[in-house]
């Protein structure tokens, strides 16, 4: 043990100033971290957000066309989604919109040429499209729970299919590329009244997986990853807290949020800017190795 007493001086200033060290590495850590992902050149990629025409999608396309990306959004709403591209266009960004179901094979078919066009090829898709239906077991319709499948699962598997034949060698775009699909944390805890839509988003992880496979198994030369964000409060967030709440399940809206925030060693909900920078990564060259993987944004919810 060193008895100088030079050593004892250094260790005690280090332990009474331990915290605001600490705090002080954990700042310059995170603000190095924020400008890393903020510098991310995305100009060389020309993505396709389903989706995109507002909420998550809307924010994951502003924040690629703003690191230099061309955007498609894709959206069964019409009005707001070439409404959102005009507004992506008006701030400068290189952004158009294209209409689509996902759930249907026909309108990928028309839609995929028309997004080639406006992007003059294809690098990423984000099968983004997704909706929740809350309900208990015991009210359960059937056509709901098809409703939710037909849209998160079908709908994820046509923009795989879809995708994988515009980005491999022989198709139209020809070079590879990426796919990002939304699953929610709802894949990986069990949060009362949302049966159908955590089963969806299991799918979607698990359809991920085998993708990312077949993918490399064909010589595709394209990544397929999934984001399992945590809970927004966006207009989607906002209404699971609503909807739980109206079921019983939780005493208010705000009690519901709550149960989240309490089971989330972050301590908070997450933001559409959080999804957004995960879901930018995994369109990036800054994560060309990372494939077949559940990227959970979620504070650590699900962990
Ligand atoms: N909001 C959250 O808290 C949260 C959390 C985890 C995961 N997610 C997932 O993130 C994704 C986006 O969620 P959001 O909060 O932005 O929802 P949102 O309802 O605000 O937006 C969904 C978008 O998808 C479009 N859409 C719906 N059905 C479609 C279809 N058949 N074809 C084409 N477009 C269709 C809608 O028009 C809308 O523009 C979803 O997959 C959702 O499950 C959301």
């Amino acid at each position: 043990m060193p008895a100088n007493p030079f050593y004892w001086t250094v260790v005690k200033f280090f332990l009474v100033n331990c915290q605001d060290f600490c705090s002080a590495v954990t700042e310059v850590i995170s603000t190095t971290k924020g400008n890393t992902m903020a510098t991310t050149d995305l100009s060389d990629r020309r993505v396709l957000v389903t989706g995109g025409a507002r909420g998550l999608g809307l924010q994951m396309a502003t924040t690629m066309a703003g690191r230099g990306a061309a955007v498609v959004l894709a959206d069964l709403d019409a009005e707001a989604g070439a409404a959102s591209a005009a507004n992506l266009v008006a701030q400068g960004h290189r952004a158009s919109f294209v209409h689509l179901d996902v759930t249907d094979d026909a309108s990928w078919t028309a839609a995929m040429p028309e997004a080639l066009a406006a992007l003059g090829g294809l690098d990423v898709v984000v099968n983004n499209a997704g909706i929740e239906i809350t309900e208990l077991f015991v009210d359960l319709d059937p056509a709901n729970a098809r409703k939710i499948f037909d849209v998160n699962v079908v709908g994820t598997m046509l923009g795989i299919k879809h995708a994988f034949l515009a980005m491999r060698p022989e198709g139209p775009a020809g070079q590879g590329g990426a796919i990002v699909n939304i699953a929610s944390v709802a894949a990986t805890i069990a949060f009362p009244g949302i049966a159908a839509y955590s089963a969806s988003k299991s799918a979607v992880d698990r359809l991920t997986r085998v993708a990312a496979a077949e993918s490399g198994r064909l010589g595709y030369g394209v990544r397929v990853n999934t984001v399992c964000p945590g809970l927004v409060p966006n207009a989607m967030g906002a209404q699971l807290a609503n909807d739980t709440a109206n079921l019983g399940l939780f005493g208010s809206p705000d009690e519901a949020v709550g149960a989240v925030v309490g089971l989330t060693p972050s301590g908070r909900l997450a933001t559409e800017q959080d999804i957004a920078d995960g879901v930018a990564f995994l369109a990036s060259a800054d994560s060309s190795f990372v494939n077949g993987v559940a990227l959970s944004i979620d504070g650590g919810m699900g962990m």
